[in-house]
């Protein structure tokens, strides 16, 4: 009975795991997904995180039982052709190998562990893309006076901004932004974009004062979706400046290829022609 239930757990907990492993693999960084107030199936990022940890460890607890539960075979498996008991039988070096191999390409960047990083990497950068980043870590947890003042916008304004947008729930100085977003059915990201798009017509001037953190790696194009920049004009303000634009380029490469930083480039962007 014991046995039967260990395994069984063993077989669902794993299950569990993958499943908690995959979501994990994909979801967006901890910035972006607060900011937009991610989830997945209804559960958020925090609580993904939550359940791979729990059934991670009730999978790593079975797991020993099992071994434990099946000590005399896992014995077997070290013996020779004379019932001796070897430490380095074939599958064991094969085992040791193979282990070896991938943690050290890992660290060496060799395929295909390295392709398994980068697209995670990938499906990371899609999803700031998509969502967009917030304008400084945790923004969504600032009251709208500090964010506001942060971002330049005027508070009474910015205020009669989301009321004209039908967010009439709680819009007041103190209140912050992640509360404002859930009184009235939307995201930080959802209210950021109405006062910006009431406040600066002109996206370009409302893109944050400081370049968020990984905007160096974002390729020209995810910047202008998460942004809402449109992608011609942001290539001409580039090119007009000097450099060599392109859609698919990160703004570090273009900057580097043109002697100058990425955070050059993010002023050149922001700053009217
Ligand atoms: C099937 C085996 C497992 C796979 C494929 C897996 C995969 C992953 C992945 C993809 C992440 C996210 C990494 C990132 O943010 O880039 C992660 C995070 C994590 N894993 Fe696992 N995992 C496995 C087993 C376990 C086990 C057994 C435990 C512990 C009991 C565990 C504990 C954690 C913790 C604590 C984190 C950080 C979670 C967070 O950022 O909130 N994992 N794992």
């Amino acid at each position: 009975m014991f046995r039967r239930t260990v395994s069984l757990t063993s077989f669902l907990s794993f299950i569990v795991l993958a499943v908690t492993s995959v979501v994990l693999y994909i979801q967006p960084h901890g910035r972006v997904a607060y900011w937009a107030d991610w989830s997945l199936w209804g559960l958020s990022k925090t609580q993904w995180g939550d359940i791979h940890l729990t059934v991670g460890t009730l999978f790593l607890i079975c797991a020993i039982l099992h071994v434990w539960l099946n000590w005399k075979p896992v014995m077997t498996y070290m013996k020779n052709a004379a019932r001796e008991l070897v430490f380095f039988t074939r599958p064991m070096v094969y085992a040791c190998v193979l282990t070896v191999f991938v943690t050290a390409g890992t660290l060496l960047h060799i395929p295909p562990m390295q392709q398994l990083m980068d697209l995670g990497t990938w499906f990371k950068d899609r999803a700031t893309a998509t969502y967009g980043n917030p304008p400084y870590g945790h923004a969504e947890l600032s009251p709208l006076v500090k964010f506001c003042g942060y971002m330049g916008f005027d508070l009474e304004k910015a205020m009669q901004a989301l009321k004209t947008k039908g967010f009439t729930n709680k819009v007041a100085p103190e209140t912050p932004l992640l509360e404002l977003a859930e009184a009235n059915d939307t995201t930080p990201q959802g209210i950021y974009e109405a006062i910006r798009s009431a406040l600066a017509p002109d996206p370009f001037a409302a893109l944050p004062p400081a370049p968020p953190e990984g905007t160096g790696k974002m390729t020209l194009a995810d910047l202008c979706a998460a942004y809402g920049l449109p992608l011609d004009a942001a290539v001409k303000k580039l090119e007009n400046a000097g450099v060599t634009a392109s859609a698919g380029t990160t703004l570090k490469d273009m900057a580097a290829a043109a002697g100058k930083s990425p955070r050059d480039l993010y002023s050149i962007l922001r700053t009217a022609e």
